[in-house]
């Protein structure tokens, strides 16, 4: 007998909550969402709470999902996939990499936990600073590199085409895109590489026009922290999800992830087992991160790739200070 797939979703928060709702209306499969006790206020469980509320969408939305919300990780073990969430989001005036030192702490934390109460999953992990993360999550559960990735160019991506739509007038799903780097103001939109349906988007838009896409999609997260005061949640968890669903469809979705490179669009060429995880495009499966898909940059492209994976490395380099047994 075929069971459902188990996907555990660590920090119930705003993302959280919404990765385990989309999850559920998706029937991808059943949901265990982790947090942990809020202090002065034992009376309160926030995971169980989100988990009820949740599941009485179940008649009116038509899923079957168990979803369960617990403090403990023996509820999550032997889950396929792990989200990573947990952490402190940004406030505005912040940038992401203002979040290193303390989530540093708690991604490292969650991943040992994931480690041994999960030892075959598959990890996304959405916490910010991204890439720094992904890469404590990666040291600090042992897994292969091909089953820890991080979120971001999903994200990334889909406001880079929501604004080209909006600019263009035309269907968001006719917007074609990719875009490499790091999840921070540096990474690196591809527009000679953008399309509507296979018409480069240089023979329909100005440079100036597709410029101001590239830009508002950079500080995209930014935006949005602006206006709410802390940062967004259903972008995020649309692109979290997308890549869960490639997984536990076993898709081969191309999805751009923050992916463990080394020789890969010169991240750290030669540098084996020693490299990073930057964005790049991805064949998502059931095994994981089941390919990255290599192509040559031009002069250009590869300049401002260059400065996202030094700026990535750089990060890493705090978190390495901070928990020298990261390194
Ligand atoms: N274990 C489990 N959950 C934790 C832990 C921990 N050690 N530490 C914090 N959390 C929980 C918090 O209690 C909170 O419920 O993580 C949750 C985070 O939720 P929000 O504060 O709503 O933040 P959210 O907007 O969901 O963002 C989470 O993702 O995109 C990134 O920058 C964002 O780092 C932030 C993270």
């Amino acid at each position: 007998m075929m069971r459902r797939a188990k996907i555990s979703v660590i920090g119930a928060g705003n993302i959280g909550g919404e990765c385990a709702r989309s999850i559920a209306m998706k029937e991808l499969g059943d949901v265990v969402l982790v947090d942990i006790a809020i202090k002065d206020k034992p009376e309160l469980h926030m995971p169980k709470g989100k988990a009820l509320d949740l599941s009485c969408c179940g008649p009116v939305e038509k899923f079957d999902a168990k979803i369960v919300g617990t403090f403990d990780y023996a509820d999550t073990a032997n889950s396929d996939v792990v989200v990573i969430t947990a952490g402190l989001p940004r406030k505005p005036g912040m940038s992401r990499d203002d979040l290193v030192q303390i989530n540093a702490g708690i991604v490292k934390g969650v991943a040992e936990q994931v480690a041994k109460s999960s030892p075959n999953a598959i990890i996304i992990v959405v916490s910010n600073p991204l890439d720094a993360m992904v890469y404590v999550a990666w040291k600090a559960s042992g897994f292969p590199a091909h089953r820890v990735m991080g979120q971001a160019g999903a994200l990334d991506v889909a406001r880079y085409k929501t604004f080209l739509a909006w600019e263009l007038g035309v269907s968001v799903e006719d917007v074609q895109g990719m875009l490499l780097g790091g999840h921070g103001d540096d990474m690196v939109p591809l527009p000679n590489r953008t399309s509507v349906n296979g018409i480069p988007v240089k023979e329909l838009l100005s440079a100036e026009k597709i410029n101001a896409c590239v830009e508002r999609a950079k500080a995209g997260g930014g935006e949005v922290v602006k206006l709410m005061g802390t940062s967004a949640w259903y972008a995020p968890s649309a692109g979290t999800v997308e890549m869960v669903e490639a997984i536990v469809r076993d898709k081969k979705r191309v999805i751009a992830c923050a992916a463990y490179c080394e020789d890969e669009y010169g991240v750290a060429p030669g540098a084996k087992g020693k490299g990073y995880f930057v964005g790049v495009p991805c064949v998502l499966g059931s095994k994981g991160v089941e390919r990255i898909i290599g192509f040559k940059l031009d002069g250009e492209e590869q300049k401002y790739m260059d400065i996202s994976i030094s700026h990535v490395k750089e990060l890493v380099g705090v978190t390495t200070k901070l928990y020298p047994e990261l390194g």
